[in-house]
C-alpha cells in the first residue's frame, strides 16, 4: 500500500530499502546513547567528539568529557558487534538494513579527522564501511555510513581515496560552490546536506533546496527545527529526508501517524 514511500539509498544497486527518515541529533544525551535510537529502528545517529589525550570523546563541550564515554565505547564497539553477531539483535545493521553514523568533530578538523579515520580501522578492515573509490568513480553502499560534520576538514574528505569519511554540506550552497575544481557535489562526498533552521525564509525555500539536493542525489536535513508534529510532517510532506530529532519516541509516533494517513495515489515520496 506505500510502495510509493519507499526511501530507495542513493547509492544501492539492488532492492530498495525503507529507510525511517529520523536522524538521532545529539545522540549520546539519550537514556542510552546508541540504543535508544536503534532500537526505535532510528538508523542515524550524532556523536561531538573530540579529540584529547589521544581519545576521541563523546560529549557536548569539553568541560562535559567524562573518561568512560568515547567514539569507541558508545558507537563504534556497540556497530561493529551487531554487524559481526557478537551482540545479538532481531534486525542487525546491514547493507539492507544501513546506519548512517554522523560525526561532529568539535575539536580542531586538523587533529581530528586522523584519529576518527583511524578509529574506523576494524570497520573498514571488515568491509563494512560505504566506500568510494575515486579512481574507479565507484561508490559501493556498506553497512555503515559514516559522515563527518562539524569541524570535519573537506579538503581531508576529498583528497581521501578510497573515502569512507563522508562530508555534511552546507544544502544552501550545492549549486553555487564546488567540493574542489571541477567536482560537483554528490553522494560521493555528501550523502546529505544541511543546513539550520533559522537561515530557511520559508517552507517555499525549504521545500526548494530539498528538491535541489536530490537533483544531485543529496538528501536533506535541517537542525535547529521546532520539536512539533506539524513542522515534521512538513519536511517528510516535502520529502525532506532526516528530520533531526531529540524526542525519538514522539518523532518516530509522529512518523508511523504521518504514514498511516497518507494517501498513497496522492502522495509521490520525493526521496532518493
Ligand atoms: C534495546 O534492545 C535490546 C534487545 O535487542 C535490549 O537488550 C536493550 O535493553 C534495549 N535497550 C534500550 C535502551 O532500549
Ligand atoms: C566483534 O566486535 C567486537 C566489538 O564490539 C570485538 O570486540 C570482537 O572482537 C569482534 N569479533 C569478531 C569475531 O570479529
Amino acid at each position: 500500500m506505500l510502495a510509493v514511500l519507499a526511501l530507495a539509498s542513493a547509492f544501492l544497486s539492488s532492492g530498495v530499502v525503507a529507510v525511517k527518515p529520523i536522524h538521532s541529533h545529539n545522540d549520546y544525551l539519550q537514556a542510552v546513547p546508541f540504543w535508544t535510537a536503534f532500537n526505535l529502528s532510528v538508523m542515524s545517529v550524532e556523536a561531538d567528539v573530540w579529540w584529547q589525550s589521544n581519545q576521541l570523546f563523546v560529549a557536548h563541550t569539553s568541560g562535559e568529557i567524562v573518561k568512560t564515554k568515547t567514539l569507541q565505547s558508545l558507537y563504534l564497539d556497540n556497530i561493529l558487534g551487531i554487524i559481526n553477531g557478537s551482540i545479538s539483535v532481531p534486525t542487525p545493521i546491514s547493507v539492507s538494513n544501513p546506519l548512517q553514523l554522523l560525526i561532529d568533530m568539535k575539536s580542531s578538523g586538523a587533529s581530528t579527522y586522523q584519529p576518527v579515520h583511524d578509529a574506523l580501522q576494524p570497520l573498514r578492515a571488515g568491509g563494512h564501511l560505504t566506500t568510494y573509490d575515486a579512481t574507479s568513480g565507484t561508490l559501493t553502499a556498506g553497512a555503515v555510513t559514516v559522515v563527518g560534520t562539524g569541524n570535519t576538514p573537506l579538503a581531508s574528505v576529498v583528497a581521501a581515496n578510497p573515502r569512507d569519511v563522508f562530508f555534511d554540506s552546507d544544502i544552501r550552497t550545492l549549486f553555487s560552490t564546488v567540493p574542489g575544481p571541477n567536482l560537483p557535489w554528490g553522494p560521493n562526498i555528501t550523502p546529505l546536506a544541511s543546513v539550520d533552521w533559522s537561515s530557511v525564509s520559508s517552507t517555499a525555500q525549504m521545500q526548494e533546496l530539498v528538491r535541489n539536493a536530490h537533483d544531485l542525489r543529496v538528501r536533506s536535513r535541517f537542525w535547529d527545527t521546532p520539536a512539533s508534529v506539524s513542522t515534521w510532517n512538513t519536511f517528510w510532506a516535502a520529502g525532506s529526508d532526516w528530520v533531526n530529532a531529540d524526542d525519538l519516541k514522539a518523532v518516530s509516533d509522529a512518523w508511523a501517524t504521518f504514514q498511516a494517513q497518507l494517501e498513497p495515489t496522492r502522495f509521490e515520496y520525493t526521496g532518493l
